[in-house]
């Protein structure tokens, strides 16, 4: 049986009082339309339909090639949205698989089982339904007095005893898809909102006196339909619960999971600690036995091996294995800390390089530097890299010690083992294993650690 799949993403979602389609809101870092997009890719081997409408060029930007798209040029219903994938999948597919974006945590476990049961079905469809206290506004699934579904009635034409009834339709269905294209065109208009309902096709089946099958969702969240921002929290919540659990099955220890909030293209390691108040984010890669939080922030940062992250934010950095950070510091974008390097309270450092076991331990500005193994940035330590117009450069050698409070005017460079004393302002290169000191700062020692020369007073 080949299986095709249309999703609608044409709605506006006026209920999300937003300027950004509703489809396009963001769940655990990702457009909820993509959470659709994946369910279906192991069902079919043709790309899924995508019916857009509202917002379609900003839905296109951010889908891409890998769906087929046509457009509802006006919103008349999910009848009249599903009507609009007709010549693209008619004759391509004997099953149609119909999902609604707004629907993020619906499995493709789910799809299957919905699929396999249509495959049993005599009749033209079989749809998703749950049974739920509180019925946002879904459908109601009618039955007759054999248990038959005869009907989806939408709250808004229900009558009360309908709107009594707990039995939903969660808005998934798998039809036979001759059946579907010569009836979808044939679907009534429905007052008061004029649209025609992909949902009366029930009724259309069961007054033709075929059976329509119900699957009952097994984990009611899956059904979560967005149409409001509360209903976007609920999701939002659902979604942490379910990646929280993935990685804890993974061998990552959580220490409070309701306050931890990682996004789907997260990677953790093996008997990685997170603290509570955590937020991974973006294409964040954090190895094995770190430990993450409290109170942290990374996002699109690769953390390797043993790293420590305590109260801080890291951003577009790199933490190579064995390094550590906080509390209360800042790697931004191009940041490397190298392995075993330490950056302590206060810290910032953006498109440098701290080297290996190099330390840097409070209140320091790095900008658009490079710091070389084992040496030591003191208190304070700031990298003038910026003359008002232009970034500059400071390098610092390996072994290098830099005293507390000391100003490196870019471009700069600081040798290899040199000493530079606290307080000095850098303005010019101090060689590899010289002492300097002062403001401005002058070469006092040409190899301090050799216990080298005085140089009498002058700069070279
Ligand atoms: C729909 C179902 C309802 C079900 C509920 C489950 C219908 C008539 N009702 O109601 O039975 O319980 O979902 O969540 O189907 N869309 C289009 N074009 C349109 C209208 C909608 O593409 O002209 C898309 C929307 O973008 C959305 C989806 O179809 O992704 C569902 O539309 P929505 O308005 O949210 O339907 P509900 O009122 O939630
Ligand atoms: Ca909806």
């Amino acid at each position: 049986m080949r299986v095709g799949a249309v999703i609608l993403a044409a709605g506006q979602g006026t209920r999300l009082r937003s300027t950004l389609p509703k489809v396009l809101h963001p769940l655990a870092g990702r457009p909820m339309v993509l959470y659709a997009i994946d369910a279906v890719r192991g069902l079919t081997d043709l790309p899924p339909v995508l019916v857009v409408g509202h917002g379609a060029d900003a839905v296109r930007r951010a889908v891409g090639e890998e769906v087929v798209y046509v457009e509802q040029r006006e919103q008349k219903g999910t009848g009249h949205a599903v009507l609009q994938a007709r010549d693209t999948l008619r004759g391509r597919a004997d099953l149609v698989l119909v999902t609604y974006a707004d629907m993020p945590l619906l499995r493709p476990e789910t799809l299957r089982r919905l699929v396999d049961r249509q495959q049993e079905n005599a009749g033209p469809l079989t749809l998703l339904t749950l049974i739920a206290d509180d019925p946002r506004g879904f459908g109601r699934v009618v039955r007759d007095e054999s248990g038959a579904i005869v009907a989806i009635v939408e709250e808004a034409t229900a009558t009360p005893e309908q709107l009594a009834i707990r039995e939903l339709n969660a808005g998934v269905y798998c039809f036979d898809a001759e059946w579907l294209w010569s009836h979808v065109d044939r679907i009534p208009l429905s007052l008061p909102k004029r649209e025609h309902y992909l949902t009366d096709l029930v009724g259309m089946a069961a007054a033709e006196g075929l059976p329509v099958r119900g699957v009952p969702v097994e984990d009611p969240t899956e059904a979560l339909g967005i149409n409001t921002r509360v209903h976007l929290a609920e999701a939002e919540a659902a979604l942490r619960r379910r990646i929280n659990r993935q990685w804890m099955e993974a061998g990552v220890t959580m220490v409070d999971p309701e306050t931890t909030y990682i996004e789907v293209d997260v990677r953790i390691g093996r008997d990685t600690v997170i603290w509570p108040n955590t937020v991974l984010r973006g294409r964040t890669v954090i190895g094995e036995r770190c430990q993450i939080g409290p109170n942290s922030l990374i996002e699109d940062s690769t953390i390797g091996d043993g790293c420590r992250v305590l109260a801080s934010v890291v951003e577009g950095a790199v933490m190579e294995e064995g390094s550590d950070i906080g509390p209360f510091s800042h790697l931004r974008p191009g940041a490397r800390v190298g392995a075993g390097a330490h950056v302590g309270n206060f810290g910032e450092i953006k498109n440098a390089t701290l080297g290996p076991r190099a330390k840097m331990g409070h209140f320091s500005y790095l900008g658009d530097a490079e710091v070389g193994a084992e040496a030591n940035i003191g208190a304070g330590t700031i990298t003038c890299n910026f003359d008002g117009k232009r970034k500059h450069r400071t390098e610092i050698g390996e072994r290098a010690f830099i005293g507390s409070g000391t100003m490196l005017v870019a471009p700069v460079r600081v040798g290899r083992e040199a000493v530079i004393g606290a307080g000095s302002v850098v303005t010019r290169d101090v060689p590899d294993g010289a002492l300097a000191y002062g403001v401005p700062a002058r070469v006092k020692k040409r190899n301090v650690r050799d216990g080298g020369a005085e140089v009498g007073g002058r700069n070279r």
